[in-house]
């Protein structure tokens, strides 16, 4: 409930309640949409009485001193917040008044402009770029003072001031100063200028339309809105796989366009660039970087865009990586690429971000000495000391790719005289596509926590200290992270996926948060306050990581799923045997990449001496990174007395199982949260379920496979489960079998697909079991390129029909494609007759692995 109106304050509530009421009916972000689209910024009423009695001495007026588009937006959003949240509007005022104010402004502008305001502040000198300070001064008339060194920091203290009334927290005798950890907290974008996203699972870009900026950018104003609200202050917005007319002058009065649209959320605008462009667009025979006509041409493109865009930030390069050009063309070196570049974008204050993901994708596999996880340092390392200042490597937090668990990467703790920035990814490229849930903040604490000792045994150089650039005095350092948000009303695609976009920037901001207090802190502002909502859903954000790991694949094992092309569900194969150099090296005997300096490709020796020790040595190696650094035997027995073969069928079903329970865990939220988020994040987590399960047996089986020694309590290697039935041994009308390529993706390597004249096909069997309530999931390819329709009968009644139309990433009979359906609690009766019904559309053929009849309790 509002407050009621102060004496004094009548007449100006009554002024502004009509504008009020109209701005609320046509505000673009409206709180109560609930469709995901506000985020956490949705400024959600505050409903308990002695919460919303915290802010009855919140000012009315609210004061930005100076003019300008950062100052307005950051104004605007406290009106916003308190509108929302207070049900109050608060009076916008050109200067202080003689009631209580809100006042914002640089403390420069304060000096100038409010010195009675500046002189009053507690210890505001030398605060850093991007840095707040909120106080509350008891003067008469009050104030409460949000100011900065610049404006960003103005800003991102009237988002934190936000912040604190949308958590409910009190805002009375405020006194708080709060400093970025690094000055880089960057987003990328991997989007085409056509409109799709290179790993992006919500739909198509908000930047780009038709090879061109998009039309509308409504997107990505309120896009930057989201970025400013956790300090974000750079972004990228074209894929690394860049197109070399991102340069060109037709699209540079876009990209001003789209900097306009940052600006008043203090984002810089960054571009990614591709190397040839000298040559592609310039016109020049040549893009040797040591070439003067190379050299001139880079800084005609640099001076051009700064004309346009006086604020722009700078470029991020891919160059001689997966089939990217590069300096190699020429003989020249990375320090060479990068220089030419930052030089000219230095005398703008640009900087370009190179990044150190360079490897060669054709390496002999047959060659146990080769490993792509050393390209990073082999690379770079010697070349320490060469990048200008203006030049950042930006290094993936592991040495492979962005895989469920990977140890930091040695080249962190490698560079003294450069300057780094640790690049993470939102995007679940390899961790379950936004289809599974998977919050992966405790993930980044491990290695952003991890001690490099850069500085020698024990001189605790944690990689958050190393690629912020406090252990060897860098002038620039930082977090990036490549987002590929989309136009999905949702950005991500799941509404649980936003803590990830929420997490990395509070962690860019300060990681020494915890991942607990962050997931709190999204839960709340993105779900409400009611405390049984906010514990389920910290709690399944916090198992997600670990549960994701466990169905997918534990002890560093490396990715299992298809590396050459979706990413998405499990291949253990496909891994081994190609150029990619992802190998897990999975044979009879054993598992594992060894990569001891002892026996191995000597990866580990790039760490500085006290880690290599640890990773080197069996007995100290951390165990969930046993398979990435060693090689060894399925019956090698962890410090636990478990064999590692054991260990890999005892995780897969515990993860699976936990997946399960998420679906249970989200069930008893409902009623507490809205129906169509509610509704969509259980239809994800159910799905989620299905396929942890086909993860599970997909990985167990290959493993079984190529071990040949069955689980100690008989889930694997002994036939299909109790209750299974699989669909090539049921009575077929229409359905024929059909062999699954990899083998493991089907339950007995086999399933059936439609492929009558006239549909639907049946597949029919009897119930032999007792009678009872049972669930029955009927597991199911959806492989795009059509929409399959499917029923599930029971003795002649339809008890279930659905499409299969969950746009799953491959085209084929596979793991990606394998679905499960869920009917729970129909009560059969022996020799009740189940038939399932399929009806192919296009080159989807209906295809139908298995049924599997269980009782409620045991799922
Ligand atoms: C991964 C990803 C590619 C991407 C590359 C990169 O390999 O699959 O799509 O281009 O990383 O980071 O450059």
């Amino acid at each position: 409930m509002p407050s009621p109106p102060r004496t004094g304050e009548r007449g100006l509530r009554s002024l502004v309640a009509a504008a009020t009421m109209i701005a609320a009916l046509t505000a673009p972000l409206s709180a109560r949409a609930e469709t995901g689209y506000d985020a956490w910024l949705r400024h959600a009423p505050i409903t308990d009485a002695a919460t919303h009695a915290r802010y009855d001495a919140l000012p009315a007026v609210v004061v930005a001193v100076g003019d300008s588009v950062v100052l307005s937006a950051a104004r605007d959003e406290i009106v916003r917040t308190v509108r929302g949240t207070l049900g109050r509007t608060l009076r916008v005022d050109a200067a202080p008044p003689r009631e209580a104010a809100i006042v914002l402004g640089t403390l420069r502008a304060l000096k100038a402009r409010q010195p009675a305001i500046a002189s009053a502040l507690r210890a505001p000198a030398d605060l850093p770029d991007d840095a707040y300070l909120i106080q509350s001064i008891a003067a008469s008339p009050p104030r409460l003072v949000v100011t900065g060194a610049n404006e960003r920091g103005v800003l991102y203290g009237a988002l934190a001031l936000a912040r604190k009334i949308d958590l409910g927290q009190p805002i009375a005798a405020l006194d708080e100063k709060q400093l970025p950890y690094a000055p880089v907290r960057m987003l990328d974008h991997w989007d085409n200028l056509d409109g799709t996203i290179e790993r992006g699972y919500a739909g198509p870009s908000i930047f780009f339309e038709h090879d061109a900026v998009a039309a509308d950018l409504t997107r990505v104003r309120d896009y930057a809105r989201l970025m400013a609200s956790v300090g974000i202050n750079a972004c990228s917005i074209n894929n690394v796989n860049a197109n070399p007319r991102v340069l060109t002058s037709e699209l540079l009065p876009q990209l001003a366009r789209v900097a306009d649209a940052f600006r008043p959320w203090g984002v810089r605008l960054f571009v990614s660039i591709d190397f040839s462009s000298p040559q592609r667009i310039g016109g020049l025979p040549t893009f040797d970087p040591l070439d003067a006509r190379v050299v001139a041409f880079w800084k005609k493109t640099v001076d051009g865009i700064y004309r346009a865009i006086p604020d722009f930030g700078g470029f991020v390069l891919k160059a001689d990586s997966e089939g990217r050009l590069g300096p190699s063309a020429y003989g020249r070196n990375h320090a060479d690429a990068a220089n030419v570049i930052a030089r000219p974008l230095a005398a703008h204050g640009g900087l370009i971000f190179y990044r150190g993901f360079i490897y060669d994708h054709h390496m002999d596999w047959r060659n146990l000495k080769n490993d792509r996880a050393r390209a990073a340092y082999d690379n770079l390392h010697p070349l320490d000391g060469r990048f200008d200042d203006a030049a950042v490597l930006q290094i993936k937090h592991g040495p492979i790719d962005f895989q469920v668990r990977e140890p930091p990467s040695p080249i962190f703790g490698g560079l003294e005289k450069t300057n780094q920035v640790i690049e993470l990814q939102i995007s679940q490229e390899y961790t379950g596509q936004q289809r599974h849930v998977c919050f992966l903040v405790p993930m980044w604490k491990q290695v952003l926590d991890f001690d490099l000792q850069a500085r020698g045994p024990g001189s605790a150089t944690a990689v958050k200290e190393l690629v912020a650039g406090k252990t060897f005095h860098r002038p620039v350092g930082g977090f990036v992270a490549v987002a590929n948000v989309g136009r999905d009303r949702t950005w991500l695609g799941h509404h649980l996926a936003m803590a990830n976009l929420y997490g990395f920037g509070r962690l860019a901001w300060d990681p020494n948060l915890s991942s607990r207090a962050i997931a709190e802190e999204w839960t709340r502002l993105t779900f409400g306050r009611d405390p049984a909502v906010v514990e389920t859903i910290v709690d399944l954000e916090l198992h997600s990581w670990p549960a994701y790991e466990d169905y997918t694949g534990s002890l560093g094992v490396g990715t299992l799923t298809d590396i050459i092309q979706v990413h998405y569900g499990p291949a253990p194969a496909s891994s081994e045997e190609n150029g990619w150099g992802q190998w897990h090296r999975a044979d009879t005997q054993g598992v594992g990449m060894d990569r001891t300096v002892a026996t191995g490709t000597g990866f580990i020796g790039q760490y500085r001496p006290g880690v290599a020790a640890m990773f080197e040595s069996l007995a100290t190696c951390p165990e969930d990174l046993l398979l990435f650094m060693h090689h060894v035997p399925y019956t090698h027995r962890l410090h636990s007395g478990t064999t590692v073969i054991q260990h890999i069928y005892e995780r897969h079903f515990a993860g699976a199982a936990e997946a399960d329970d998420f679906v249970r865990r989200w069930r008893t939220l409902a009623g507490r949260i809205d129906e169509p988020r509610f509704e969509e994040v259980l239809a994800r987590l159910t799905y989620q379920a299905g396929h942890a399960e086909e993860w599970r047996d997909a990985v167990d089986t290959y493993f079984f496979r190529k071990s040949g020694i069955a689980d100690e309590h008989g889930r694997v290697g002994a036939g299909p489960p109790p209750g299974r039935i699989e669909a090539e041994s049921m009575q077929l009308q229409g359905f024929t079998p059909v062999d699954v390529t990899p083998p493991e993706a089907a339950s007995g390597a086999r399933a059936i697909r439609c492929a009558a004249a006239r549909p639907p096909c049946v597949a029919r069997f009897r119930y032999t079991g007792a009678a009872g309530s049972r669930d029955l999931a009927v597991r199911y390819f959806d492989p795009s390129g059509g929409v399959a329709r499917f029923k599930l009968r029971v003795g002649g009644q339809v008890v279930d029909e659905w499409l299969a139309d969950d746009q799953l990433p491959s085209s084929k009979l596979d793991a990606h494609t394998s679905s499960r359906r869920l009917v729970s609690g129909i009560g059969l009766r022996p020799g009740d007759e189940i038939a399932v019904e399929g009806t192919p559309d296009a080159s989807d053929p209906a295809a139908v692995d298995y049924v599997e009849i269980t009782t409620p309790a045991s799922r």
